[in-house]
């Protein structure tokens, strides 16, 4: 019997401004691939189903356990983790199936696979999402925060960058500007922080700007999307709550 193979469909851009083109692979198959296995396949024998000589594919990963936040693509479409996208599960028992893979469509793309996810670093200095600390002197140990506070935000802790929030989104675009879920998100993580809640007001009053909170249309398509199942839409209701007060009290107060 011939050896099983998986057929692979990439959309390949060698730099920024150059046009796309699609390249076929045909690799062997072993059980519980995922896709960055698969593409390390390529990169050992980068020649395409017609036999052309090709070059490895271009991506971005590191910790291999979708930990990083970095191979954030869209496999069929869909925008996922490679690391843990997992290659029986995405042919759905049709050995046949071709994979597509494609960048993410919302974010420049640097080369193949790998886009420029700067933006979402970018909204987070906007919203200031770190505890402020003097590391001058040894400040000893941190305040202490109640079982409930530390719940509530463990699991928005878990936030990897991905940016697939971002990528599902059909407010986060150019028009809107809007800074997306992962950043309401870490506004409430820090907000809620002990030592963080210094800077809450700030945080509250920049989430009121210029592709703000406001923007979002509560389509709900992050909540669904983010591989680590933050509460995006809790987040982002609390945040809304918490930016309106802000409101009326700047304008009490001006
Ligand atoms: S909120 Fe979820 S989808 Fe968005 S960047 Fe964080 S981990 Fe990724
Ligand atoms: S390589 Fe780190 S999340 Fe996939």
């Amino acid at each position: 019997m011939a050896e099983r193979t998986i057929k692979v469909e990439v959309k390949r851009q060698s730099s920024p401004g150059a046009k796309a083109v699609t390249e076929t692979f045909e690799i062997p198959y072993r059980p519980n691939m995922n896709i960055t296995s698969l593409l390390g396949e390529i990169a050992l024998n980068p020649r395409t189903i017609n036999g052309t000589e090709s070059t490895p594919i271009t991506y971005d990963s590191n910790c291999l356990e979708e930990i990083c936040g970095s191979c954030a693509m869209l496999i069929n479409g869909k925008a996922m983790m490679a690391c843990s996208a997992l290659v029986d599960k995405l042919q759905g028992g049709d050995a046949n199936k071709t994979i597509t893979l494609a960048p993410l469509s919302k974010f420049p793309v640097v080369r193949d696979l790998a886009v420029d996810r700067s933006v979402l670093f970018e909204n987070l200095k906007k919203v200031q999402a770190w505890v402020p600390i003097d590391g001058t002197y040894d400040l000893g140990s941190g305040p202490r925060q109640h079982p409930q506070i530390q719940e509530q935000r463990y699991p928005l802790s878990n936030c990897i960058s991905c940016t697939i929030c971002m990528e599902v989104c059909p407010q986060f675009n150019d028009v809107t500007g809007f800074v997306g879920a992962a950043t309401i998100a870490q506004t409430k993580l820090f907000n809620m922080d002990p030592a963080g809640s210094v800077l809450k007001e700030e945080r509250l009053r920049a989430l009121a700007g210029d592709g703000g909170i406001q923007e979002c249309g509560f389509a709900q398509n992050c909540v669904q999307a983010c591989p680590k199942q933050l509460p995006l839409t809790e987040a982002i209701s609390d945040m809304n709550r918490d930016v309106f007060v802000q409101q009326v009290k700047d304008f009490f107060t001006r």
